[in-house]
């Protein structure tokens, strides 16, 4: 069965009740509850994680090189993170980018993504159903 990590950044773990007018009013555990019902209809798997620190998504992104794919939402680290951006491009797997917030209908400062340029695709402003498009596409990536 092919394996999809799913990296969920910092102050993701507040969802629900950190700006829910932006972020929507799920919990990030209501989030996950529905990826992972997305990947057993899709028969792959979600290996889901969130981390805070910078180092720490590194490390996931490292530890997702035998992965099929890669779903990634960077949070603040997407628009400054060149050690997310290279971590991604070391890896060589498809990965997709996923923002719950429209980040180009924002502030100035987050419609810049450095990690951008090393995915295949962007997903933003689509809320939690972002999450589940990247997942669908990337089980099917390998099929084309
Ligand atoms: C975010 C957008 C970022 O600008 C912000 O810092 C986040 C969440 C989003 O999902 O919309 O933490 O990545």
């Amino acid at each position: 069965m092919r394996t999809i990590a799913v990296i969920h950044g910092p102050n993701l773990n507040l969802l629900g009740s950190r700006n829910p007018d932006v972020y929507g009013s799920l919990t990030m555990e209501q989030i996950n509850g529905k990826i992972d019902c997305r990947a057993k209809e899709l028969k792959i798997s979600a290996r889901i994680r969130q981390f805070n620190s910078e180092g720490e998504i590194i490390d996931a992104i490292h530890s997702s090189a035998g992965c099929a794919g890669m779903v990634i939402n960077p949070g603040a680290y997407t628009h400054y993170s060149i050690a997310i951006r290279d971590a991604i491009e070391a890896v060589q797997i498809p990965a997709v980018e996923v923002h719950l917030s429209n980040i180009h209908a924002r502030e100035q400062f987050r419609s810049t993504s450095v990690i951008a340029p090393v995915c295949k695709g962007q997903i933003s402003g689509l809320g939690w159903r972002g999450y589940l498009l990247a997942l669908e596409y990337l089980a099917a990536a390998g099929d084309e």
